[in-house]
């Protein structure tokens, strides 16, 4: 039980850390959240800051979402971890691995330091893809970049490839702790594209290099 408390206090403490909100203030003094989509996503820093930041948060992003899973799985292989009786440790390991990636997605969503603000959890997504099945990762990586090259809205990109991720998990041979992680997360950052979808739909939407979208 305690390693399922560290193992989710550790994946949302590592989703919350601000990295878009850190790469406003240290390099232009400025608080993200009021500028472009109000997201900290590496998007909005695209947008408000340029390319050398946007990239460094892509892949610090990224890299919560693959550390989340490395360390939940890591914890469980800890020796001297005792089970409940009459449950074998390495069947709990893939319900771990859910319970983390569910909160290092809300953690960047939602992050302890920025009053529950932050981004919409689609870089860290494809991190925990990447750490739980590099298949998936890539599949939903390779849609991003198709959408993204065809229509250049990376709002649109990111939201196909959480569905791809969903449809791919339920089309795999994948665990059902997997599963329910993927549908829900990939559910999770559509849904925090709320305001995107609502400017798709007026043709709102901005493309990169375009001006900022109205913020909500
Ligand atoms: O991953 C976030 C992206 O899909 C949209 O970001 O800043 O345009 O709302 P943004």
């Amino acid at each position: 039980r305690m390693a399922s408390v560290a193992g989710l206090a550790v994946a949302y403490l590592l989703g919350s850390t601000p990295t878009g909100y850190l790469a406003g203030k240290v390099l232009k003094g400025i608080d993200i959240r009021e500028h472009g989509s109000r997201s900290t996503g590496a998007t909005n820093v695209l947008r408000t800051l340029g390319k050398g930041p946007a990239l460094t948060v892509l892949l610090v992003d990224v890299l919560k979402g693959v550390a989340a899973i490395v360390f939940a799985r890591w914890l469980y292989a800890l020796p001297f971890l005792t089970p409940p009786a009459g449950l074998d440790l390495q069947s709990l390991v893939p319900w771990a691995v859910c319970l983390a990636g569910l909160a290092v997605l809300l953690g960047h969503g939602r992050s302890i330091w920025l009053n529950f603000t932050g981004g919409k959890s689609a870089a860290t997504g494809l991190g925990v893809l990447l750490a739980l099945s590099w298949p998936i990762g890539l599949g939903a990586g390779a849609v991003f970049c198709a959408v993204l090259a065809v229509s250049r809205i990376v709002s649109l990109s990111s939201m196909l490839a959480a569905l791809t991720a969903i449809v791919l998990v339920c089309a795999m041979d994948q665990p059902l702790p997997y599963r329910l992680l993927v549908i829900a997360g990939g559910l999770y950052v559509i849904a925090r594209h709320r305001a995107n979808i609502r400017r798709l739909l007026n043709g709102r939407e901005p493309r990169p290099g375009q001006n900022s979208p109205e913020a909500k």
